[in-house]
């Protein structure tokens, strides 16, 4: 019998894409047809490069190429591979919940291996706009900030409070301002057609991270979860002014009335 956090690592740290996906697919079935041994013997890794370092070149992200001009080709690719990018991030940190927090229960693990499955479809899908303009994945500079502060996150409630529920929420707010952005210049319409699939699948991302980060602050004794607190303590500062937040998209979320009013006053 296959073991699933050894399955699952193999996925995640594969650097052929297509393998990758392939694995991935082999995991998922195993999963659902219920043959997978979750016994854990072993301690999670804590890596040191992400999956991507053999098909991207890291830079550090003040280095990675900017937008620019969004209504010229140039200002489409770079957005288009930046999004593939955090997809392509999003896929491993999926994963990497999985292979990482043991002993949960199945639910956890069906969870994230869904939101994998959301982010190898998202990944492809701005791929095949990137190969419209002759561009493939790993053709512009990247950089690792995603991988880092999941390194920065290894107990579940920190990893569950940043990852899906401070980097991916942000996600909800930036991409509602640039689909606005991007209905006033002409030929992006597959671009926002992709990204309003995107916010809607990324909401429900946002709402498992939710329930996980509630169901491991529920499991402990006398600590009351701050989820302003935890996320400052892995990166000071991390909550900015101005920002245009989705309300609607983070309430579905799970975030409170009370949180979003924190939100929109920092
Ligand atoms: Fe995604
Ligand atoms: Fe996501």
């Amino acid at each position: 019998m296959d073991n699933f956090f050894t399955l699952t690592k193999q996925t995640l740290t594969q650097t052929d894409p297509a393998i990758k996906f392939q694995f991935f697919e082999k995991l998922m079935k195993d999963f659902q047809d219920n043959i997978l041994d979750f016994s854990s013997s072993d301690i999670p890794e804590i890596f040191t490069q992400p999956s991507f370092h053999t098909i991207c070149t890291i830079v550090k992200p003040h280095e990675v190429k900017q937008r620019k001009n969004l209504h010229e080709d140039e200002g489409k690719i770079a957005l288009l591979h930046a999004i593939a990018h955090i997809e392509y991030s999003a896929i491993d940190l999926a994963l990497d919940a999985c292979y990482r927090f043991r002993g949960l229960p199945r639910e956890f693990y069906d969870d994230w291996l869904v939101v994998a499955e959301d982010e190898i479809r998202h990944f492809k899908m701005i791929c095949s706009l990137l190969e419209t303009y002759g561009v493939k994945y790993g053709d512009i500079t990247v950089h690792q900030g995603l991988f880092e502060a999941s390194m920065r996150s290894l107990d579940l409630i920190s990893r569950m409070a940043f990852i899906p529920r401070y980097m991916e929420a942000n996600g909800l707010d930036s991409n509602q301002a640039l689909v606005k952005k991007l209905e006033s210049i002409p030929k992006t319409q597959e671009i926002i057609e992709a990204l309003n699939i995107i916010l809607d699948e990324e909401i429900d991302h946002v709402h498992k991270g939710d329930k996980w980060y509630k169901y491991a602050c529920s499991l402990k004794e006398n600590f009351t979860c701050n989820y302003f607190d935890i996320v400052n303590h892995i990166y000071p500062n991390s909550f900015k002014t101005n920002k245009s937040l989705n309300i609607e998209a983070r309430k579905k979320a799970g975030f409170s009335d009370e949180e979003i009013e924190i939100l929109k006053n920092f």
